[in-house]
C-alpha cells in the first residue's frame, strides 16, 4: 500500500505519438488535482511512458525503473509509485509487475483509465489494464488547455500493414481513425490554447478516413481555421499516399513542403522479405510524383540495416536508392529482433558487426545528402515558428516549412513566426537572419529552392 499520490511524473519515450499519449496522461491527472513536477525523483507517481520498437528502448525501462527508485530513495528517502504505460506495457502486461514490481501498468488504448488505476494500486490491488477498447480513449481524456506553438494532435492509431520486424501492430492494434468532428474540435481547442502548427499523427496517418473522407480533406478543413498557420503530418505509409494527398501538396498553402516517407530499404528481394507490400520502383515514383506538384518538398524517410538475409548486393541497392532520392533527412537504425515477430526467426540472421558498418556508412551518406538540402536553402527567405530558446544569449530555434532547425538571434519570442533569410547551413541546422521587408512568404519561395533537380 502508498498513499495516494499528490504529484507526478510522465516521461515518455520512443514516437511522437507517444509524446501526445504522455501530454494527455498529464493532463488526465492534473485535472484529478495532481500536481506535475519536473523532477523525477521528487514525484510520488511516476509514469513511464514506453516504446517496444527496438530491444534497447524496451530494456531502458527496466534500467530507468531502477534508477528512478534509487534516486528518490537517495534524494527524498521515499519510495514513488511507478506506472508503466505505452507499448512495453502492451507487449509485456504482468511480466512488468513480475520482473519490476510496478505498481500500474497500462496499454496505450486504455490510459483514459489511469486515475482509477493509480487508486486502485494506492489500496495495495493490482492495477493492469492493457484492453484495447473499441470505444476509443479519446472521448473519456479531458479538454486540451497548455499546448506548445507546434502540437500534436493524434488522428488515427494502429497498423494493420504487419512488416514482419515490427511490433506495432500488436502494441497499438488495428488502424482505428478518430471521427471528422472530434479532430476538428480538438484542433480548434488547440489553436485556442495558442497553437500555431499542427502535426497530424498516426502511425498510419494517411490512412485515416471518415465517411469516405481521406486525410487530405481533413487538412483541408483545418486549413480553414484562420489561426492556424501550418500543417503537418506523419507517419505516412507510401501505400495510402491518395493523389489526393499528393495534389494538397500543391493547393494547401498551409501544408508544410516536407513528407516523411519511410522506406526501409532499396532492395526488392528485402522490402518482400519485409512484407512492405511497395517496391523500389513503386516508391522512386511515388516521390517523383509528388516533386513534380511541389518540387522544393523536403523527402524524409527511415531505414533499416542488417534485415535478416540482406546481402552487400542488397544493402548497396538501399545506398543507390539514397542517391536518387536526396532525402533531406532520415532516422536510421540497425535491425532489432523483436519477440512475436516473423522476421525474428527467419534464416540468415546479419551479424552485429557487419549492421555497425553498414549503419554507419548509410548514416555517412545520409548526412551528405541533409548537407545538401540545407547548402541549398542558403539565400532562400521563408517563415520560421519559433519554439524555443538556444543556448546563446538572445538566440531563439524554430523550424522551417521544411522542418529544419533554424537559429536565429533578434527581436523575436517564442510562438512568433518570423520571415527570415537563411543565411549559413551546418549539417543538421541552418542560421537564419530575420528580415523585416516583404517577400518572404510562409511557404519558402520555390523559385530559389529546386533540391529536387
Ligand atoms: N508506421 C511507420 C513507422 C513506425 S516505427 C511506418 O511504417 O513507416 C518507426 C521506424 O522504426 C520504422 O519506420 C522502422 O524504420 C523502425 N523499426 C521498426 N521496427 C524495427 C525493428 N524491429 N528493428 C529496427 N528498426 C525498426
Ligand atoms: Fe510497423 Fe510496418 Fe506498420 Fe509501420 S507500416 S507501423 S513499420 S508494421
Ligand atoms: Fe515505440 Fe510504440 Fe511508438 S513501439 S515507436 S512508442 S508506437
Amino acid at each position: 500500500m502508498k498513499s495516494p499520490p499528490k504529484t507526478f511524473h510522465v516521461k515518455s519515450f520512443g514516437c511522437q505519438m507517444n509524446v501526445y499519449d504522455g501530454d494527455r496522461m498529464a493532463e488526465t491527472l492534473a485535472e484529478q488535482g495532481m500536481t506535475a513536477t519536473d523532477d523525477a525523483s521528487a514525484a510520488d507517481l511516476v509514469v513511464l511512458n514506453t516504446c517496444h520498437i527496438r530491444e534497447k528502448a524496451t530494456e531502458k525501462v527496466y534500467s530507468d525503473i531502477g534508477r528512478i527508485r534509487k534516486h528518490a530513495l537517495r534524494d527524498h528517502g521515499s519510495d514513488p509509485m511507478i506506472a508503466v504505460a505505452g507499448c512495453v506495457a502492451q507487449a509485456e502486461g504482468a511480466e512488468i509487475v513480475r520482473r519490476a514490481h510496478v505498481d500500474v501498468v497500462v496499454g496505450p488504448q486504455a490510459y483514459h483509465n489511469l486515475p482509477g488505476l493509480v487508486a486502485r494500486a494506492a489500496r495495495g490491488e493490482s492495477a493492469l489494464d492493457t484492453d484495447m477498447p473499441v470505444d476509443l480513449k479519446f472521448g473519456h481524456l479531458p479538454a486540451r488547455r497548455r499546448v506548445p506553438p507546434s502540437a500534436f494532435l493524434t488522428v488515427q492509431e494502429g497498423c494493420d500493414k504487419f512488416c514482419t520486424y515490427c511490433v506495432v501492430p500488436y502494441t497499438r492494434g488495428a488502424e482505428v481513425s478518430r471521427g471528422w468532428n472530434q479532430v476538428v474540435d480538438e484542433a480548434k481547442a488547440l489553436v485556442d490554447a495558442g497553437a500555431k502548427e499542427i502535426t497530424l499523427l498516426g502511425q498510419n496517418v494517411n490512412a485515416w478516413e471518415d465517411d469516405g473522407k481521406g486525410l487530405h480533406d481533413l487538412i483541408a478543413a483545418l486549413a480553414d481555421l484562420p489561426a492556424l498557420h501550418r500543417i503537418r503530418y506523419t507517419t505516412s505509409h507510401p501505400n495510402d499516399m491518395t493523389q489526393g494527398l499528393i495534389e494538397a501538396h500543391r493547393d494547401i498553402p498551409k501544408l508544410m513542403p516536407f513528407l516523411h516517407l519511410p522506406v526501409q530499404a532499396g532492395s526488392d528481394r528485402i522490402l518482400a522479405a519485409m512484407n512492405r507490400s511497395h517496391t523500389r520502383a513503386s516508391y522512386l515514383r511515388l516521390i517523383e510524383r509528388v516533386r513534380a506538384v511541389r518540387p522544393d518538398i523536403a523527402v524524409s524517410g527511415d531505414f533499416i540495416v542488417g534485415f535478416p538475409g540482406e546481402s552487400e548486393a542488397d544493402f548497396a541497392d538501399t545506398l543507390s536508392l539514397l542517391d536518387e532520392v536526396r532525402h533531406a533527412q532520415a532516422f536510421s537504425f540497425k535491425y532489432s529482433p523483436r519477440p512475436g515477430t516473423p522476421a525474428a526467426t527467419m534464416a540468415d540472421q546479419v551479424a552485429p558487426q557487419v549492421m555497425d558498418e553498414r549503419l554507419q556508412r548509410l548514416q555517412t551518406t545520409l548526412g551528405r545528402d541533409q548537407a545538401a538540402f540545407n547548402a541549398a536553402t542558403v539565400g532562400a527567405r521563408c517563415t520560421v515558428l519559433m519554439e524555443r530558446n538556444g543556448k546563446l544569449p538572445g538566440q531563439l530555434i524554430g523550424k522551417s516549412p521544411w522542418l529544419q532547425s533554424v537559429h536565429v538571434v533578434g527581436d523575436a519570442a517564442i510562438g512568433d513566426l518570423v520571415d527570415v533569410e537563411i543565411a549559413a547551413a551546418w549539417p543538421n541546422s541552418v542560421t537564419g537572419v530575420i528580415v523585416k521587408d516583404e517577400g518572404a512568404n510562409e511557404t519558402g519561395q520555390r523559385a530559389k529552392l529546386d533540391v529536387a533537380a
